[in-house]
């Protein structure tokens, strides 16, 4: 009887310890939601008002001013910082694909909701498969 009760405490701490602490989920585009032909244009349209200006149509920037979106580490690998960016705006530097940029991002403007449809849309544009992003990942991202 003792014993059984041994392992039930073992087992229940074993549960705590595994689903308890880093539970934090880090923001990542692998959980992957297929994306419908709507929403892709609706991003599309997003991207032609607001950021075409810079990031340029094919999404390839302009050398030393403004970095590029296709084939982007920076956009790969700090995917929750390049979401910031978006929301909040940015003027720090950064690398790019190896070369440096300090031009300044204005804030998008862009409601939750189209920052997740702009995004879904350059995650998967221009030759990038980087999966794609939701509402919570967004919400969650916070001055
Ligand atoms: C006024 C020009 C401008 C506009 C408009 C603009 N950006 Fe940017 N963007 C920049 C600059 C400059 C940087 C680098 C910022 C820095 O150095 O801090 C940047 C950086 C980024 C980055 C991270 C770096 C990279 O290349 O992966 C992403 C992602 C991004 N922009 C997406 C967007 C999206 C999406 C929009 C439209 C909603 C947009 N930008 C609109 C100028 C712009």
């Amino acid at each position: 009887m003792k014993i059984l009760n041994l392992i039930f405490v073992f087992v229940c701490l074993l549960f705590i310890s595994c689903g308890g602490p880093d539970k934090k989920k880090e923001i990542t585009s692998k959980d992957k939601v297929a994306i419908s032909p709507e929403n892709l244009e609706k991003g599309a349209q997003l991207y032609r008002a607001k950021c075409m200006n810079c990031h340029m149509k094919t999404g390839k920037g302009i050398s030393k001013f403004y970095p590029p979106l296709a084939n982007s580490d920076y956009l790969e690998k700090n995917l929750e910082d390049a979401i910031y960016m978006v929301k909040f705006g940015s003027n720090k530097p950064i690398k790019v694909n190896g070369v440096k940029y300090n031009s300044l991002m204005p804030a998008s403007g862009l409601t939750d909701k189209e920052l997740v449809l702009v995004f879904n849309y350059i995650l998967n544009s221009w030759g990038n498969q980087l999966g794609s992003i939701n509402i919570e990942q967004v919400e969650a991202i916070k001055r």
